[in-house]
């Protein structure tokens, strides 16, 4: 990844006459591919991660990948097969749509993407008409000093009465989706609350928690630099690589091998020690807090892409909670009430055996440590072919369909 983005600086760079600091990486003519590795390939596998600029889908035998122009050959000689998703990162970037312009909370609010002030400023003012029932939390720091900025919501037993819904969107900094479709939940539950009788029972039956960006550093490089962008900011000592995957650094099961990297470089490094992402420890200390005061009902970690609705566990494929066939039925009506929305296809099932292990992730922490009743990542749209850069167009239905989905799932919990 460090290769393609020097490289990427250096073609610029010949051409300009003053270079800026913080070039944006062009994306311009990058394909999307998705390729199987050949049997028993971690070298394979090793040398693919080398030579693309990100690996968008951290898989096990198939990677999405975004590739250069000049590496497509290497890359497609390397693996078993190879299938085009994307012929033009760049030119789908595009289709992201120009920043919305920023003036009240409103419905227009979904049909743009946002800069990272603006997502503060929408949740602050969206609190402040809702004084009564709402309130701006900050629920940890990251590495280079922001605030993890949620906001509270609650219904008429007052604040902090009912048991906890967690919702967390953005940990990954390019799924921009993820912010959106957080924002949208808590949009809904607020403006609603007062009109509509089914949101009001939802508002008066839980404490929601709700924090639409958890890795705003992340967030706010993958708009200024790389928008393909997926780890925090942190540095490693000793080495050139930065970041650690927030959703491997979570104290359980970090220690097991097969779900996370422990290679600085990899999009899913792990971290030095569990816990020792700064926003992770905020993020930690609040399940901890919730668990042990109300208890939580709900986690949802909000992702994207490839639909999916995923339980626990991630680290063992074998393992399921004790309430797994509860976990299914919730995740089989989700899916149910989104597909009756737009017709999108989700695939749910516990997540190690569904999509691929992972150690460290923050549903199992909410399961087991958590003590939460129910525990699920959401995979947004779509299964590719936009990937992380989802149209502007999509917005709104995104939003829409995965609010009916957690609606059925809060109505269920
Ligand atoms: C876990 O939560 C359940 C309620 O869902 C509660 O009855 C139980 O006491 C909790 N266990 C611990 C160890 O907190
Ligand atoms: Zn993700």
């Amino acid at each position: 990844m460090k290769y393609i983005l020097t490289s990427a600086l250096l073609a610029s760079a010949s051409f300009a006459s003053v270079v800026p600091r913080a070039q944006k990486v062009d994306y311009t003519g990058f394909k999307a591919l998705r390729v199987t590795l050949p049997q028993g390939s971690d070298n394979v596998k090793a040398q693919v991660e080398n030579l693309v600029a990100h690996v968008l889908n951290p898989g096990q035998s198939e990677l999405d990948v975004v590739v250069a122009p000049k590496d497509v050959e290497a890359l497609t000689a390397l693996v078993a097969g190879s299938k085009v998703i994307n012929e033009d990162v760049g030119a789908a970037l595009a289709e992201e749509g120009e920043m919305g312009v920023y003036a009240v909370p409103s419905e227009s609010w979904f049909t743009a993407y946002h800069p990272y002030a603006d997502h503060i400023q929408f949740l602050r003012d969206l609190q402040a008409g809702y004084t009564s029932n709402s309130a701006i939390v900050t629920v940890g720091t990251s590495v280079q000093g922001r605030t993890l900025t949620g906001i509270q919501i609650w219904g008429n037993g007052g604040r902090g009465s009912r048991p906890a819904v967690i919702i967390h969107g953005n940990v990954h900094a390019r799924e921009w989706i993820t912010s959106m479709t957080t924002e949208y939940f808590a949009w809904q539950l607020l403006t609603k609350y007062a009109s509509d009788a089914s949101i009001k029972a939802l508002v008066d039956k839980f404490d929601f928690y709700i924090t639409p960006i958890v890795n705003p550093d992340g967030f706010l490089y993958s708009q200024t630099t790389d928008r393909l962008w997926r780890k925090n900011r942190q540095t490693v000592s000793g080495n050139t690589c930065v970041g650690r995957d927030i959703n491997r650094n979570w104290p359980f099961k970090w220690e097991v091998t097969g779900g996370a990297s422990t290679n600085p470089c990899s999009e899913t490094y792990k971290g030095v020690a569990a816990g020792d992402a700064p926003e992770n420890r905020g993020l930690v200390a609040q399940v901890n807090q919730l668990r042990g005061s109300r208890g939580i009902s709900l986690y949802l970690d909000v992702h994207s892409y490839g639909q999916y609705i995923l339980s626990p566990y991630g680290y063992q494929c074998n393992l399921r909670p004790e309430n797994d066939a509860q976990h299914q039925s919730l995740a089989s009506r989700a899916a149910a009430a989104i597909r009756a929305v737009s017709g999108t296809q989700y695939t749910f099932g516990p997540s190690c055996s569904t999509l691929y292990a992972t150690t460290g992730s923050s549903t199992d922490y909410t399961d087991v440590t958590g003590n939460a009743t129910y525990s699920f990542t959401y995979e947004l749209r779509d299964k590719g072919t936009y990937g992380f850069t989802l149209p502007a167009n999509q917005i709104q239905p995104t939003v829409r369909e995965t609010w009916a989905g957690v609606v059925s799932m809060l109505r269920d919990a």
